[in-house]
This record gives structure tokens, sequence and C-alpha cells, in this order.
């Protein structure tokens, strides 16, 4: 046979495209999909009716996430809400541009698009993710869902059982529907969003069977909009292993816990109600009241010795802190604050005209460090920079305040003490952090109280290359 110049290039034609073809074959499934839509959620016990939600996949909590240290995590934000959104997996170390802070770190996701999140978890813990668009009336409406990455098989802590418990507070009205007040200015202005309806997993004081003896893995998250829950233990002795999923250096008996918005806590907890009783998860704060039950059956009631610690998280070693950069973070406002004014729109305003444009609060004297085309960093750091951050609350309220994409140390003393990503500053106090400026990019900072966020409380630190 002659090869013609046709023929010939007919064949490179067909071997030009022959080699795609294995690699179509071979090319990796779509990620799985989350879809964010509307949906309705039986948070009031029947016969109330359900709640209209935004849900994650139908569900509000979503349904969650489960994944093992080292796996990669890749998901499709499918968005079949009626406003644009995005996905923030809250205290993990990943690249900025999977952060999913829309406006910032990616454009907001508009309805009928999708999103591609793919990124390593190299930390164990308990997490959770959520909208981070007009978050007060996203997460509150209901986009919020558990995020657990194991230990790998081997280093978990030996259990009977293991419970995730995300701690949710809701403003319903009697018809099931839920108050969009989100941004309510008195709530905004004072302590924050609380709401009428406090639930487990989406439901009011849900039961977990146990058995007499059981070691349990309770895992806390509070998902609230700006309640802070005092988790205690009734029939059960307890031990705090990790907080905001980083495990502590030894376990901590569980005698006081204050879990403020964004904030988790892993809790080993041994069941000594007798059978026939129920331990009780509760809460002690503004309405003590029980947040879970946990009916006991038979079972051989064994003492164990206190719980070991978790395998610590290879997080960046924060360095020394005498050569940190000292860094100061000036929060003031809010109602009863005596805020005079604040910088607003690159001009001092004062607190009238600032509360008329929606602000209540300044970080370092101004109110709109992420308005939209007036976008600035509070600071920039280098990558690697161990920094040195006060927080000085002026205001008379508390703050909840959370760095995204790293975890501190609350420093107490001059001392580095727990890692966390959320921390709650009283008010009227300064709280001292530390930590280690690892991955370039914008990471915000901001109080976790949602409807603070919206008024106000929300920067970022630049992290340069
Ligand atoms: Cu859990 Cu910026 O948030
Ligand atoms: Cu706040």
């Amino acid at each position: 046979m002659t090869l013609t110049r046709r023929r010939f290039g007919a064949l490179i034609a067909a071997s030009a495209v022959l080699p795609a073809l294995p690699r179509r074959a071979r090319a990796a499934p779509d990620p799985i999909v989350i879809e964010a839509r509307p949906g309705t959620a039986q948070l009031l016990p029947p016969p109330y009716p359900a709640t209209p939600v935004w849900s994650y996949d139908g569900a509000a909590p979503g349904a969650g996430i489960r994944m093992v240290q080292g796996e990669r995590l890749e998901r499709r934000l499918l968005n079949a809400l009626p406003e644009p959104t995005s996905i923030h997996w809250h205290g993990l170390r990943l690249p900025n541009g999977m952060d999913g802070v829309a406006g910032v770190t990616q454009a907001p996701v508009a309805p009928g698009e999708s999103f591609d999140y793919a990124f390593d978890l190299p930390d164990a813990g308990t997490y959770w993710y959520h909208a981070h668009r007009s978050s007060a009336g996203q997460v509150g409406r209901g986009l919020h869902a558990p995020l657990i990455v194991e230990e790998p098989v081997g280093a978990r802590p030996d259990v009977d059982d293991e419970v995730v418990a995300m701690l949710g507070d809701w403003r319903l009205r009697e018809d099931g529907t839920q108050a969009e007040d989100f941004l309510a200015p008195h709530d905004a202005s004072h302590g924050g969003r609380f709401g009428n309806v406090v639930t487990t997993n989406g439901r009011i004081a849900p039961s977990h069977s146990v058995r007499r003896g059981d070691r349990l893995r309770l895992r806390l998250i509070n998902a609230a909009n700006a309640r802070i829950f005092e988790p205690a233990l009734q029939g059960m002795t307890g031990w705090i292993v990790a907080l905001d999923g980083m495990p502590l250096p030894a376990p901590r008996p569980l005698e006081s816990l204050v879990l403020a918005p964004a904030q988790r806590a892993d809790v080993i907890a041994d069941v000594t109600a007798e059978a026939g009783e129920e331990a009780l998860l509760i809460r002690l704060d503004r309405e003590p009241a029980v947040q879970m039950a946990f009916p006991v059956r038979e079972g051989t009631a064994t003492t164990r010795p206190a719980p070991a610690s978790l395998p610590p998280n290879p997080v960046p070693a924060l360095g020394a802190l005498d050569g940190a950069r000292p860094l100061r973070l000036v929060m003031e406002g809010g109602a009863m604050g005596r805020m005079g004014g604040a910088l607003m729109g690159g001009r001092r305003a004062g607190f009238r005209e600032i509360a008329g444009a929606g602000y209540y609060w300044a970080f370092n004297g101004r109110a709109d460090w992420t308005a939209e085309g007036a976008m600035a960093p509070l600071v920039e750091v280098a990558a690697g920079e161990t920094v040195h951050l006060a927080i000085e609350n002026r205001s008379n309220w508390p703050h909840a305040m959370h760095l995204h994409g790293m975890h501190f140390h609350e420093v107490a003393g001059g001392a580095p003490g727990d890692l966390r990503d959320t921390t709650l500053v009283p008010g009227g106090a300064t709280a001292e952090v530390a930590f280690r400026a690892a991955a370039p990019g914008d990471w915000m900072l901001h109080c976790h109280m949602l409807g603070h966020a919206a008024s106000g409380m929300t920067g970022f630190l630049r992290v340069a290359a």
C-alpha cells in the first residue's frame, strides 16, 4: 500500500487523537456534589410543621463529611439557592483559594453555578463547613454541617461509640418558619442573635442509646449564630481531649467547658449512670437544659484508666515568642460602647452615621475593611513569620474571634497554650494569641457571632508569599 499524502494526513490526525482516548477513560470521576438548596427540617417536634431551611443536600444541619487524615477532600458545590453562596471549611489548613470566602478568596457561586473544592487534609479533628457569603442569613438558615477528619486507623482512641453533636440555635415562629431578621440592628449591636429553639443535630434534646460502662467520643460543635454554650455531663465522666480540632497535650477532666460560636471540643466520656437511667449532655448557660439524652442499657461496667492524649497534628511550630512580631487589634463599638465613630468610606464618620449604614463595630478604628471596592488587609505579614497578636475588646460584649487557615495558640502569662481557631474575648478584656503565618493569602479574622461579623467585625490578614 502506498501512502498518499492524503492518507498520511489522516493517519497523523488519527494518532493525534488516539492518545487522548485512554486518558479520557482514566480521567477522575466528577467530584461528589454538595447541593446547596432550599429544603425543610423537622426542627420542632411534630405536630409542629417542618421548618423551611437552606440545606446541604436537603438536611439542616447537613449530614456532613467524614474523612481520614491525609486524604484529599474533593467536593463540587452546586448552588441551587436563590442567591450566591460559597463553602468555607472552618478550621482547616488549606490553600487560600480553597478557603471559600465569597468576595475575598473566590467569586461568589451564582445560582445555578458550581465550584470545585479540592484540598488535602493534613490534620485530624472535629471541624465543620458552612456558607461564607451573607453568613448571618445563610448559616442561620441552615447551611452548616460537620466535617470529621479521623485519625488514621491505629491512632484512634479506643472508644465504644462516637457521637457528633452539632449544637444549633434557631429563631422560630409557631408555624415552624424562621424569623428572617438575621441582621436585626438590636441583635447585631448587642450580644448577637439568640434563638428560641436550641437543637443538637437539628432536634431538640435527641436521644442516643448507650451501655453502662461505654466509653464515648463526643464531638461537640457550636454552630449557633451567637449563643455561647457551657456544655456539661451528667451520669458520665468526661475528659476534654481536643479543642477546635487540635489535640490537647494531655486530656483535661471536663469540669467547665465554654463553647463559643464556631468552637469545638472532643470529649471522651465514660458512662457511669445505671442501666435504666439516662446520662445527659446538658448546657449550663442562660437557660440550663438538656442538650442530648443517653438512655443507658445493661453493660459491663469496667473502670478504665483515664484516656490517653490524641496524637498531635503536624502544625508548624510556633517559633520563639520573644522574636515574634507584635500586633494589636482593637475592637470597639456595640451598644453602650461609647464608640465615637470610625473610618467608613475613607473618612471619619460618627457612630450615628456608621450605624445608619449598618455598622456597629470597628476594628482598629475602621468599620468597613471588607467593603466592596475598598477592601484592605488589617495588616500584612510575611509567610513564616511568628505573630503575637493582642486582641483588645473595648466593647461591653464578648466576641468569638476566628482566624482562617491557621490555628493560633492562646497566650496566657507569656506562655503559648491551647491551639485554637476561635477564641472568646470577654467584654473589656484583652486576649493574646500567637501563630506562625504559614500559607500565603488573605485570611479572614472576624467575630463568629455572625451579626457582629456583618456589622464591622470582619477583616483579614494578608500573608505575603
Ligand atoms: Cu466559620 Cu469565617 O468562619
Ligand atoms: Cu462579636
